[in-house]
């Protein structure tokens, strides 16, 4: 809870500095050009006959806040009921204008039958939809329904396998349940499994009609990505064989959805990767022009081999990410923030060297690192926060969870032109005088986020030894308000 604090202090921060003009930021709405795949419940649980008027006119105006074009936003329609008929292919020219789709939404909702299916929904979603996806752009999945699958008909493995390979395809699932049926324990906890965090509830289409705007900014990636400048971004992705391989596949679903968000491009973000479990695998450096587009990084990925190998050496990563990434030879360029995203499940081998020996390289360097756990949090939580700090480690229960935390870590990336504090350094050993210390860094890799976003002090000092005497011995007089004086922050000392 307190990262989400910070982060929303954080937030707070860059919506005061977002009119600073940002030099090399990505022109227009870019980040808002999307493979948008509508998937709607035409159900006579949606009542009346009188409410489809109601429903085709909110159904455009949502398309209409996204900009269709043959280069902004594809859009493919679905609508279903017991079975699920695609009215038009993502890639489909005939409906690369605003008006081509609104008409099509016009001409075939007319009739409401039953029962509901989601099974077969997002089969014909995964099979046949996503199948005309564009690599340059992020995909998303809408599912409007009113979530009564039929419980008997259902094939609930079946569904539960195409949310898998719909992840696993780095398309996001975002689930609107409409009406007060979906919001019945039985059917949420269905739509949960779909949609994870990413369902959303209005009583019917006039509330959906009033809330577009904001399910508007749920689809599209957060604002503080449009308003990033370009960045140095490293992604060290775990590939041990404790992921195992169904999992492998949502990480790499996972990694294909932040690829997809950020604004890749030879003026804009430039990324490498590297792999790891026993030895660190580097993919390609920030300075290899081939990786310079959305597209060539999220084909890459989709084309990452699959052998998992062990144990962690996370260590040794870091390494690699230091020497051969955040180096001038790597590409690192000066005036680009530099981040480092860490997505591993494991602790590393109990052989690796030290992170208070790596780190502060990195951060010497601007690095700023994120830190995702996988798993069982409490195994690793204290590796990861000294990697990251504690803000900045962000955890999923399992793999099909990871994509409940997009919106956060893609935010925490896209933040990253304010300051921000390193983790506090040990505690200094007793001085003399009966006082240790700590410190922490503030760390800016541009001129441009000089100190914003430090917030608190950067040394702690606090009595020891003879100095504790002497503090319980003061605090028998002590004035008002003196007490602070042993653990408050001192400017620092160089
Ligand atoms: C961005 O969106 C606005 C409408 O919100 C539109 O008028 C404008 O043309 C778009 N800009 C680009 C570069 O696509
Ligand atoms: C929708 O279709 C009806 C006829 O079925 C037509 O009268 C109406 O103008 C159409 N509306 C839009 C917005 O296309
Ligand atoms: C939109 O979101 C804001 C803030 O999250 C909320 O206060 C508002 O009620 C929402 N509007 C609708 C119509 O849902
Ligand atoms: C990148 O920026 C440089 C200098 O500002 C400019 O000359 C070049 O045309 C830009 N390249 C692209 C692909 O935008
Ligand atoms: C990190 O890289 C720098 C050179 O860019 C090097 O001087 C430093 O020793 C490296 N740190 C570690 C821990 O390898």
């Amino acid at each position: 809870m307190t990262t989400l604090r910070i982060l929303a202090c954080v937030l707070g921060i860059l919506s005061i500095t977002a009119a600073v003009p940002i030099s090399g930021a990505p022109g227009g709405n870019s980040s808002c050009k999307l493979d948008l795949v509508f998937v709607v419940d035409v159900t006579e649980s949606i009542r009346e006959e009188k409410n489809i008027p109601k429903v085709i006119e909110v159904l455009q105006l949502f398309v209409q806040q996204f900009h269709v074009s043959a280069d902004g936003t594809h859009v493919s329609f679905a609508t279903f009921a017991d079975e699920s008929t695609v009215h038009n292919s993502l890639n489909d020219p005939n409906y690369y204008t605003e008006d081509a789709v609104l008409a099509l939404i016009n001409s075939t909702i007319n009739k409401l039958t039953r029962p509901t299916r989601l099974d077969n929904a997002l089969k014909k979603a995964d099979e046949v939809q996503l199948n005309g996806v564009r690599k340059s752009v992020s995909t998303v999945v809408v599912l409007i329904t009113d979530g009564r699958s039929h419980p008997r008909d259902t094939n609930f493995d079946a569904l539960r396998d195409h949310v898998y390979r719909i992840k696993s395809r780095g398309a996001r699932l975002i689930v609107i349940g409409i009406g007060p049926a979906a919001q019945r324990e039985r059917y949420r906890r269905v739509l949960k499994e779909i949609g994870g965090k990413d369902v959303y509830y209005f009583d019917g289409y006039d509330e959906l009609g009033l809330g577009i705007s904001n399910s508007t900014e749920i689809i599209c990636p957060p604002s503080t990505c449009k308003d990033s400048p370009g960045m140095d971004v490293a992604f060290l992705v775990d590939r041990t064989k404790s992921i195992g391989d169904v999992n492998y596949q949502l990480l790499k679903g996972f990694l294909l959805q932040l690829a997809g968000a950020l604004t890749i491009g030879h003026n804009a973000t430039h990324t490498g990767i590297i792999l790891f479990a026993k030895y660190p695998s580097l993919k390609n450096t920030f300075s290899d022009p081939n990786f310079h587009s959305n597209a060539a990084v999220r084909h890459q990925i989709d084309g990452f081999d699959d052998t998992l190998g062990r144990p962690t050496f996370t260590d040794r990563a870091l390494i690699e990410a230091n020497l051969s990434l955040f180096t001038e030879e790597g590409g690192d360029r000066t005036g680009f923030p530099n981040v480092l995203i860490l997505l591993t499940d494991g602790q590393t081998n109990t052989a690796s060297k030290p992170f208070s020996e790596i780190i502060p390289s990195l951060e010497a360097k601007g690095v700023r690192i994120i830190a995702v756990g996988v798993g069982d949090y409490e195994k690793f939580q204290d590796q990861l926060e000294e990697i990251a700090g504690p803000d900045r480690v962000f955890n999923a229960f399992n793999f099909q969870e990871l994509s409940d935390l997009f919106h956060v870590i893609l935010n925490e990336i896209c933040s990253t032109k304010a300051g921000w504090y390193s983790a506090w350094r040990p505690w200094s050993p007793c001085s003399d005088a009966g006082i240790k210390t700590r410190t922490r860094t503030c760390i800016y890799s541009t001129p441009h986020g000089k100190g914003i976003g430090c917030v608190g002090p950067r040394m702690e000092t606090k009595p020891c030894g003879v100095g504790a005497k002497r503090a319980r011995g003061l605090s028998e007089f002590r004035l008002p308000g003196k007490e602070k004086d042993w653990n408050f922050g001192h400017p620092s000392t160089d």
